[in-house]
């Protein structure tokens, strides 16, 4: 803090590589600029930026379209006259062109892009190729993204904490306040921009009677200073608000969205939004869930109170992003209320009830960002109804940026599920890409894992999250290989020993960090409250629903139909009976869906006991392996990161052994089984 930040993969490092350089310089040091928007500045200040850094020449701007070779970037308005109508049309409303011109009179590389938008996207498409050293002499390349929308959900609280936030303070709140100087979220947004997210909610689901204030007069003006930010890199904003608003801040005694003083509330609280910022995204809720007020309290469901907001939106194009997270609290001697069943219970009735500018914002798995949980059934299972999917960016539940966590592979696994909703091939990406059904608003939404520390993310290489969930969001085709190796590459530069280090342990680290905490599916064990470290049985004994009835003799919940709580059955055929068949259910979700003895023998030929002690003990040597490679880069990276990741590696280490030591010495009690390989337990 106070220094400089980190510029991430933004970094611009002079090209070495003088042949390169030079083939480079032919193309940029003419700039020919059609347009002008306050995104079209943005963009054409990045290229300058980027063009300099990595060339060391400042380019000459131009207006006249003649001038060869040269870079031509032009605005939407103009760029129609520079391709032919099919390649024109192949670009999307988002989308972009680049493309190496061989003309009379010479050659230029066209930049060109259907809205602002596109236009910078493709500015950061090619500062990308450059800084990965690609030839541009003979480019042809057309990208739309694979999804609407492409959001970015904050947990920021205006006193400046951060819910589930691991580093540091917010970057946009301080001391009740938004805050004055707004560099550092320039920046952001640059980051994200770069990576195609286009959409923002800058306040935590879980907003207090402070945060009401934000859709108020007199913090809109601040609102909409960081709007102004954001907008000039294509971002829209979005903001989180509490059910209760009209009682808590508008003095009504009641929230009911059926009140016509209540829906006249809202009708004027958007309009006064609107005055304040006019392309302003919508409303993010969170309603009854976990002590968030909601319309059941009023007797009115879920499609009621999404529709009022809607309602008050509709007239200035807003959309209401409502949350499935909801659930009840239970009794955990009541074997029988299944939380994973919760969502899909309490939406699915719901089917058609929502007006076309809602959007239903669903977690990736039916309980809460476990290391390991099977996708969530309500995916494809509500075919008249807006969808999006929301994965957690921040890792509340896999290490908290002080472990190694890469999770797009895990992102990967679920964009390609196959819900079976429409038959073979309605993999969750194509639901949320809007591919299944014709849904007129959907996409990714992903929780933030970036505060005022320096280098964003606590964990250097937690940068690798952010950066992959939005490639992903844009391009959901994008295999995990390629997204860890173009971030290694981009932040780390391209000796081969720290790619492949860096890269392959980034691919790896989601399966090492789940064979030292909770096994084959189970989830949770960890410490009630920060979510931090092993605790068993932290969470067995309370409301919250997350269970794993370990006894003496076995292990597991039972959601099958047959003799569970029916979770199973919310699954389209087959999924549905190949989680209800312990033949069939993957050895990885086992305990999620069975219960077992610890005997049972699984695909993989060991009993679950066994597995539980090989992967903690693996576990924890994988991570000593971490270090091991890690400290090989040694001269090969800059001192500060080198010794930054290695100290967060023995961080790691610490948690790892802990971790295998509880896990194993709870299980050896419980069971009695002693290790087959006899190493310590204690
Ligand atoms: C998790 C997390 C909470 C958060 C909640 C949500 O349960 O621990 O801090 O509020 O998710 O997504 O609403």
């Amino acid at each position: 803090k106070g220094r400089e930040s980190d510029p991430c993969w933004l970094r611009y490092e002079r090209i070495e590589d003088e042949a390169l350089a030079d083939q480079y310089r032919q193309w940029c040091k003419k700039l020919v600029v059609c347009g002008s928007s306050p995104i079209l500045d943005s963009a054409r200040e990045e290229l300058v930026a980027g063009i300099s850094s990595m060339l060391g020449i400042s380019p000459t701007l131009s207006r006249d379209p003649q001038v060869s070779p040269s870079l031509v970037m032009a605005a939407p308005s103009e760029g129609r006259n520079w391709v032919d109508r099919r390649s024109w049309e192949e670009m999307g409303e988002e989308g972009y062109l680049l493309k190496t011109a061989h003309r009379e009179g010479g050659a230029s590389l066209l930049l060109l892009g259907k809205s602002d938008r596109g236009v910078l996207y493709g500015v950061f498409h090619l500062l990308r190729l450059m800084q990965i050293g690609r030839p541009l002499h003979s480019l042809e390349i057309v990208e739309n993204p694979g999804n609407r929308l492409r959001m970015i959900n904050h947990w920021d609280n205006l006193d400046g904490s951060v819910e589930r936030g691991y580093a540091g303070k917010s970057i946009f709140y301080h001391g009740g306040r938004i805050a004055r100087r707004l560099d550092r979220v320039r920046d952001y947004a640059r980051l994200l921009a770069s990576t195609g997210i286009n959409a923002i909610s800058i306040n935590n689901v879980n907003v207090g009677r402070e945060e009401c204030r934000l859709i108020t007069g007199s913090l809109l003006p601040d609102v909409a200073r960081l709007a102004d930010v954001f907008r000039a890199y294509g971002i829209r904003m979005f903001l989180s608000v509490n059910f209760a608003s009209p009682m808590w801040i508008g003095g009504l005694p009641t929230a009911d969205p059926l009140d016509p003083e209540v829906r006249r509330w809202w009708r004027e609280r958007t309009e006064e939004i609107y005055r304040h910022i006019p392309d302003f995204g919508g409303f993010v809720v969170k309603a009854d869930s976990e002590h968030q007020p909601g319309p059941l309290t009023y007797g009115r469901d879920h499609a009621e109170g999404a529709n009022m907001l809607a309602e008050a939106l509709r007239p200035h194009g807003g959309l209401v992003v409502w949350r499935c997270f909801v659930y009840n609290f239970q009794d955990w001697r009541d074997r029988s209320t299944d939380r994973a069943r919760a969502a899909y219970d309490h939406f699915k009735p719901l089917d058609g009830r929502f007006a076309d500018n809602v959007v239903l914002q669903i977690k990736n798995g039916p309980m809460d960002f476990q290391v390991r949980e099977p996708v969530s059934p309500l995916f494809g299972a509500m075919e008249r109804t807006n969808q999006m999917l929301e994965l957690q960016i921040t890792q509340e539940y896999t290490g908290q940026q002080k472990d190694l966590c890469f999770l797009v592979p895990q992102w990967k696994e679920v964009l390609d599920f196959d819900t079976h909703a429409e038959g073979k091939g309605s993999t969750v990406k194509a639901v949320v890409g809007g591919q299944v059904f014709p849904f007129r608003y959907s996409g990714i939404a992903g929780v933030s894992n970036v505060g005022d520390d320096r280098n964003w993310t606590g964990h250097t290489l937690a940068q690798a999250n952010l950066y992959g969930f939005g490639r992903l969001a844009w391009n959901p085709d994008l295999s995990a290989e390629e997204i860890a190796e173009e971030w290694v590459r981009l932040s780390f530069g391209h000796d081969p020993r720290v790619v492949q280090t860096i890269r392959d342990m980034l691919l790896e680290s989601w399966r090492v960090y789940e064979s030292y905490t909770a096994p084959l599916g189970i989830g949770w064990m960890v410490k009630p409250g920060h979510h931090y470290g092993p605790d068993v049985d932290g969470y067995e004994y309370s409301y919250w629903g997350t269970y794993h009835y370990a006894d003496h003799r076995g292990i597991g919940v039972d959601r099958t139909v047959k003799t569970g709580t029916g979770f199973t059955g919310q699954y389209f055929s087959p999924n549905r009976e190949r989680y209800e068949s312990l033949e069939t259910c993957p050895d990885e979700l086992l305990l999620f869906f069975h219960h077992v003895p610890y005997t049972h023998r699984l695909k993989s030929g060991e009993t679950v006991i066994q597995h539980i002690y090989n992967t903690h003990f693996e576990g924890v040597e994988r991570v000593e392996d971490f270090i091991r490679r890690w400290t090989r880069l040694k001269g090969k990276i800059d001192e500060e990161r080198y010794e930054h990741v290695l100290s967060k590696l023995q961080e790691q280490l610490a948690n790892a052994r802990e971790w295998r030591d509880v896990i194993n010495a709870y299980f050896f009690r419980k069971s009695g089984i002693p290790d087959e390989k006899g190493r310590k337990i204690y």
